[in-house]
């Protein structure tokens, strides 16, 4: 609205207020006065034609052909219509032809301006310079010197002005001119209902196309919503889907793992079960109920527990149990079932409880049926226990000879003080007191030999492996008593070292004689081919850090290669034609049975030294008196071939 400008906006406040009277400015009679120039009737017909056919042809600009038409007939400056608007406040300049063109939708107030002025009186006007009463129209220029304004009607009701405008006083307005526009302003009555009803259908169908967008993008948005919506759903839908396969491959790996769980626990032989403290509900496993043999259908009691478990052990049983009851957890223990037909199974229990978070407490828990695993270890222990006593009998085998000549000497001994004795008492008179001495000496070799027989005795006896207090040095000593002999007759020059605070170890006595005379056999045996040197043999026994106790046993003879140190106590392997290869093995066992360490070591010089350590056990007490170093017939006689070369 550049050119449009609304006069009341555009123009002062003051310009409201009314200037000059109204009769000032209307010159409408004199109008009449004036001489009248000669109607024109074939422009005026020209012009009605051109409106009525502009009125078919074109209906939507037939207001602006008008004004354009009252310009061109009545020869005016301007000419133009004005309309009301719809709320009867304002005109507004529907058409404008001529000089103020421009100002075509420009608008006037309804009750202070010439329109105004005429629907008011509801007759034609004719105005001289009326800016003087309405200042705001001094901005519409050119200035109007005349302004002849005529009403038009619609089924009897103002609907504005049809007007013509001379700027200057050249063209002065006559009757002729406010005939014709007259004329002009009943034709502006039908174009104005041509384009009210135009503008109706416009509005009409602008209405009905506001509707339809707006039903359009109702609809739209409603297929968006629905379209979302579904989207949603779809993916709601696929998420289900989703979860759902999720939930169904969970429930077959749970199911599989079940099955594998059911497997693992019938090939290991593994229960388990839930016992809820507070009710006493306890569940088995399928494989407990196999162990247990109860009826798998039925649902498993205290009772029954109960009456399954060995009688001997039933105390334990509820020792357990009342240890769970007061919360003391994590239980791991051996117990013996007896079945009905006296069968005797031995499990292994491992137990927690847990407390859940309402405050209930269950124990949870593995049992394991070890009675197999049970019977073998026993057997194993057994056979180990005959393969110790036939290498400890092969052992002495090889002493036989030694042993027969240990016991050979006390008895021949024996012989000899009795004929001793004898010729003392036969002599006259009888040497009494040399008697009783020779008989004393027979006692005392008796009494060797006797020892020697108790201690093969010992040796030889096949018994199961015992734990006892034992002093090992006393040990040692026998074995050292027993090999003398053979020692001697290898040449072995022995030296013993053996401690005197030795502290008494807990272990077979026997067995770890056995480990001792061995060690000593295979130091003989490995200096039987010395002939450079002195087959020096040297039994220690000493006091270890961490409550142990050490033996190790010294040789100068052939060694054995460092790398080939862990074949030696492999079963079997042996480098001797006599050799079963099973001493150091057995001998190993041995130690480890006692929670020890048998292990062999180059020397620095010729020969190796094997030695054992094992701890000493609870309640060990020094107990060894002490002996010093006790030398062989042999040790003495190499100290005379030293000193007499
Ligand atoms: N003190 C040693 N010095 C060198 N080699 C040794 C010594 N002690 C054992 N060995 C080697 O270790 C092998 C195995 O000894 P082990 O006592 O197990 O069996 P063995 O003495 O051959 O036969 P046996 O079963 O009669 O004892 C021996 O054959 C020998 O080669
Ligand atoms: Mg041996």
């Amino acid at each position: 609205m550049t050119e449009s400008a609304n006069f009341q906006n555009d123009a002062p406040l003051e310009s409201s207020i009314p200037g000059a009277s109204l009769e000032s400015i209307l010159c409408t009679q004199e109008l009449r006065n004036r001489p009248s120039r000669p109607p024109d009737y074939e422009t005026e017909n020209r012009a009605l034609v051109a409106l009525a056919s502009a009125l078919a042809d074109s209906p939507r600009t037939i207001l602006q052909t008008l004004a354009d038409k009252v310009f061109e007939v009545l020869h005016a400056d301007s000419a133009g219509l004005s309309l009301l608007t719809e709320d009867e406040r304002r005109f507004y300049w529907a058409a404008v032809a001529g000089a103020w063109r421009p100002r075509i939708g420009a608008e006037a107030p309804r009750n202070f301006g010439p329109c105004g002025d005429v629907l008011d009186h509801n007759v034609p006007m004719l105005f001289n310079h009326w800016e003087r009463r309405y200042p705001y129209l001094s901005s519409a220029m050119p200035l109007a010197d005349e302004g002849l304004l005529v009403p038009f009607y619609v089924n009897g009701k103002a609907v504005g002005t049809i007007w013509a405008v001379a700027h200057d006083n050249r063209r002065k307005f006559d009757a002729e001119d406010l005939r014709l526009l007259e004329r002009m302003s009943r034709f502006a009555s039908a174009a104005y209902q041509t384009v009210e009803s135009i503008e109706n259908l416009r509005l009409q169908m602008s209405a009905r196309e506001e509707a339809e967008t707006e039903l359009r993008e109702l609809t739209n948005g409603l297929e968006a919503q629905v379209r979302a919506r579904t989207e949603e759903l779809e993916q709601r839908n696929k998420q289900l889907t989703e979860a759902r396969a999720r939930l169904a491959e969970e429930k077959l790996a749970l199911e599989r793992s079940e099955a594998f769980l059911a497997e693992a626990q019938r090939l290991s032989l593994t229960g388990s079960f839930s016992w809820r403290l507070d009710t006493d509900e306890t569940t088995f496993s399928e494989q407990l109920y196999r162990i247990f043999e109860l009826d798998p259908d039925a649902p498993v009691t205290l009772e029954q527990i109960g009456s399954r478990v060995h009688p001997e052990d039933i105390s334990l049983l509820s020792e357990k149990m009342d240890l769970a009851r007061r919360n003391i957890n994590d239980h791991d223990y051996g117990i013996r079932l007896q079945m009905p037909d006296g069968r005797v199974k031995y499990l292994r229990t491992k137990s927690y409880g847990i407390r859940h978070k309402d405050g209930r407490l269950e124990h949870i828990g593995a049992i394991q049926d070890v009675t197999e695993h049970r019977l073998a270890e026993e057997a194993l222990s057994k056979l180990q226990s005959e393969l110790t006593h036939m290498a400890r009998v092969t052992t002495l085998g090889a002493f036989t000879a030694s042993i027969a000549h240990e016991v050979n000497q006390p008895l021949s001994g024996i012989i000899t003080n009795a004929s001793t004795c004898l010729r003392m008492l036969a002599a006259d008179p009888p040497n009494v007191e040399g008697a009783r001495e020779t008989v004393r000496r027979t006692i005392r070799d008796g009494n060797r030999a006797s020892d020697v027989i108790t201690r093969l005795r010992a040796l030889f006896s096949k018994k199961g492996t015992i734990a006892e207090r034992v002093d090992l040095n006393d040990a040692t000593r026998e074995v050292i008593a027993l090999s003398l002999s053979e020692l001697q007759r290898n040449r072995v020059i022995l030296r013993c070292g053996l401690a005197d605070d030795l502290p008494l170890v807990t272990g077979d006595r026997v067995q770890l004689q056995q480990v001792v005379l061995n060690l000593i056999r295979n130091a003989s045996d490995a200096m039987s081919g010395i002939n450079d040197r002195p087959r020096q043999l040297l039994i220690r026994s000493e006091r270890e850090e961490g409550d142990r106790v050490r033996l190790s046993v010294q040789d100068r003879g052939v060694g054995f290669d460092p790398q080939a140190m862990d074949r030696l106590f492999e079963a079997f392997y042996t480098t001797k034609n006599d050799g079963m290869g099973m001493g150091l093995s057995v001998s190993r066992s041995i130690i480890e049975r006692h929670n020890g360490r048998l292990w062999a070591a180059p020397n620095d010089g010729p020969g190796a030294t094997f030695s054992f350590s094992i701890p000493c056990g609870p309640g060990s007490a020094t107990g060894a008196r002490s002996l010093g170093v006790i030398e062989t017939p042999a040790a003495k006689d190499a100290k005379r071939v030293q000193r007499n070369p």
